[in-house]
């Protein structure tokens, strides 16, 4: 590199494709941020969204015509106003609301804190920097202060994601119970319910190679070996590790199979699909 850098947005002497890695992330979360915001929605009822889910007559958030309950992991847990659980805290005055809308400030609240998509998202949308070496819009940088300050939430996110772990693993158990029309209990597995199985997989293994949990489990020792608890969270912060040097791509792809088990549920629920949750072992 030559001294001084050259001037002007995207200037550089990198000779490399440097911009493929921010404008793939900006198309990536661009349409993960739509279809979210879209599906998310689409469950709310008022004004526009009327067409849709439950104002159109049938719900979009789970299956229930082959006899289990998959859940979407965008609904999960389920708070519908006056409804069981949850639910029955909210009032009958928000059910115009959608149950992602009581819900979602969590998981996003979770990765837009995360270190690695603030990475991500700084340089794709805000160009914070453009790339290193290249010259970005303008010149002044003030790191994480202001507003930026709520990034330190982080790790009180990173609690309450945890808390999504046994919610998302009794959605998979809920998913593999069935009931026939003359109620009758039997198990089986179905593509909905491997989809919440892969999705509960994608999201542990990003929960735990977070920084935040990695610091928690194995933080706060000066060293390693003093004692048994040391000795413990020294593993502990191994195990993390494991997960932490792969953060990126959990990161990645857990996103993305929230989607797509999502809009699996949803093809299977929306009339216009003409599709059925597929039985793949067991069932009624
Ligand atoms: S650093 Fe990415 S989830 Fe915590």
């Amino acid at each position: 590199m030559k001294l001084p850098m050259k001037r002007g947005f995207g200037k550089t002497d990198r000779t490399d494709d440097w911009w493929k890695g921010p404008a793939a992330m900006a198309a990536y979360l661009g349409i993960m941020v739509v279809y979210s915001t879209w599906r998310g929605m689409m469950e709310a009822d008022f004004w526009i969204f009327e067409e849709f889910g439950r104002s159109a007559g049938h719900q979009t958030m789970w299956i229930e015509s082959e006899g289990s309950h998959v859940l979407s992991p965008l609904f999960s847990p389920l708070v519908i106003p006056r409804g069981d659980g949850l639910g029955s805290m909210v009032p009958l005055e928000l059910a115009w609301m959608s149950p992602a809308m009581f819900i979602l400030i969590f998981p996003i609240g979770f990765r837009a804190t995360c270190y690695y998509y603030r990475k991500a998202y700084y340089r794709a949308f805000m160009q914070q920097p453009t790339g290193c070496a290249v010259s970005k819009p303008w010149d002044e940088y003030s790191g994480e202060t202001g507003l930026l300050l709520v990034q330190n939430l982080h790790r009180y996110f990173m609690y309450v994601a945890l808390i999504y772990l046994p919610i998302l693993s009794y959605d998979v158990w809920m998913s593999v119970n069935f009931h026939s029309a003359a109620n009758v209990h039997s198990y089986g597995v179905s593509v909905g319910s491997m989809m919440l199985l892969v999705n509960l997989i994608l999201l542990t293994g990003y929960c735990f190679g977070c920084h935040a949990f990695r610091h928690l489990v194995g933080g706060g020792a000066n060293e390693w070996t003093a004692n048994p608890m040391s000795r413990l969270k020294y593993r502990m912060w191994r195990f993390s590790t494991l997960f932490n040097e792969n953060h990126r791509d959990w990161a990645l792809y857990s996103l993305f199979w929230v989607m797509i088990a999502d809009f699996y549920i949803y093809a299977c629920t929306d009339p216009m699909f003409g599709l059925t949750d597929f039985i793949l072992w067991g069932g009624p």
